[in-house]
């Protein structure tokens, strides 16, 4: 024992915090290596870009190691004008904070007391539910139809309480997007009252023609939205934390208020500045996820299995019945992916593309568990199918 007294004063903590039970991330590479004695370990499991930083990011944040004695530009002043200026907005429409992640967090913070309603579909990202139950806020998930949003049926959801409704597009974790045609007629009638937070996480990924730039097309066209981006994802910058809104400038100050002053470090925001203008490398990313969905869905299609669809980001969702198992079959090969039962979808998988070669692993140790464990991962998968 610690010594440490371990209960905390009667009546301390918060009752809307009584259910909830922490986020619970993904294991890293270096334990599972050690837990099983594993040469290679592929990580498929968080959606993060399989490359690190772009060439003058990694420059940036070695630049910026030398001065980690001061604290960061609490206001990110240079970030928030560049991307101002990329986006043609004000600078008092962009909010730079630590990941899309938190800007979710600043928003909930900014306008939901409890008993407000925030309505998203489900299963998407946690967050959108996590952060309202925190708050005493409730969070009404309606049922994605076909594994995509249904902005009909989130419209039909919202009522006078109701002060935010979340859109993933690309939605996590099943992979798919609103079209333009969708969203123009969403935006049409959702109700004045309601601010839409429309999350783009996955937007460098998505070449599909139907998929809007929902900051040039809603957020500058008058609509009521705040749009999420962030560095986490194609730009390789996952670990230092770095994402944005751009929206209503009466928005982005509110979340300046709750915001952390200091969250995002000099490192990330010297990164995040510098890999604005490589659209090469970009595009070079893209290029190579395309070819590492279209490897995932071969080696899945090889296994017996079909991804929801279709997937335009650089992860799938995957039904295969006993998903427990098959997660830790994997694992036991060397490949981590993502069991969903956290997001309510017991029999799933989600896999991250990672690279052509990440997945020719991923195809060899599905064929390696072939046999006795996928067969009866698709026999469930059958029987809950069977009316
Ligand atoms: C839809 C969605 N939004 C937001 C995030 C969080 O991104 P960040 O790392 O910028 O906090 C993720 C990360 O997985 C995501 O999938």
């Amino acid at each position: 024992m610690s010594g440490i007294e371990p209960g905390a004063p009667a009546g301390l903590l918060r009752g809307a915090l009584d259910g909830l039970v922490p986020y619970e991330p993904g294991k890293p590479v270096e334990e599972v290596q050690r837990e099983l004695g594993l040469e290679r370990v592929v990580k498929l499991a968080s959606n993060e870009g399989p490359f690190g930083p772009f060439p003058a990011a990694l420059a940036a944040i070695a630049r910026a190691a030398s001065e980690l004695n001061r604290y960061p530009d609490g206001g990110c002043f240079r970030l928030r004008a560049a991307l101002a200026e990329q986006h043609d907005v004000g600078l008092e429409e962009v909010a730079v904070c630590a990941g899309a992640d938190a800007v979710i967090g600043c928003v909930c913070q900014a306008s939901l007391d409890s008993g407000d309603e925030v309505v998203t579909g489900w299963p998407s990202f946690v967050t959108y539910v996590l952060d309202p139950l925190k708050l005493g806020a409730v969070p009404v998930r309606v049922p994605l139809r076909d594994d995509r949003f249904d902005l009909d049926a989130l419209l039909d959801a919202i009522t006078p309480r109701t002060k935010l409704v979340f859109v993933a597009t690309p939605n996590n974790p099943t992979g798919t997007m609103t079209t333009r045609a969708e969203l123009d007629a969403y935006f049409d009638r959702v109700p004045e009252h309601v601010l839409t937070v429309l999350d783009q996480a996955y937007f460098e990924y998505v070449d599909d023609p139907d998929y809007p730039d929902a900051i040039a097309e809603y957020a500058k066209r008058g609509r009521r939205v705040l749009v999420l981006r962030t560095f986490s994802k194609i730009f390789g910058l996952a670990g230092l934390r770095v994402g944005y809104g751009i929206g209503p400038a009466e928005v982005i100050t509110a979340i300046g208020k709750v915001r952390r002053p200091f969250d995002v470090g000099t490192p990330a925001q010297e990164a995040a500045l510098a890999s604005l203008d490589d659209a090469a490398e970009l595009a070079r990313r893209r290029a190579v996820n395309r070819e590492a969905m279209a490897s995932l869905h071969t080696v899945l299609a090889a296994a017996g299995f079909a991804p929801a669809g279709p997937a335009v980001a650089n992860f799938v969702f995957v039904e295969v019945g006993d998903a427990a198992s098959l997660a830790d079959a994997l694992l036991r090969e060397g490949v981590i992916v993502r069991p969903m039962a956290p997001f309510g979808a017991a029999g799933a998988l989600r896999i991250t593309a990672g690279t052509p070669d990440e997945i020719a692993v991923l195809g060899d140790a599905l064929a390696r568990i072939a046999g006795p464990q996928i067969e009866s991962s698709q026999e469930r998968a059958l029987d809950r199918e069977s009316p």
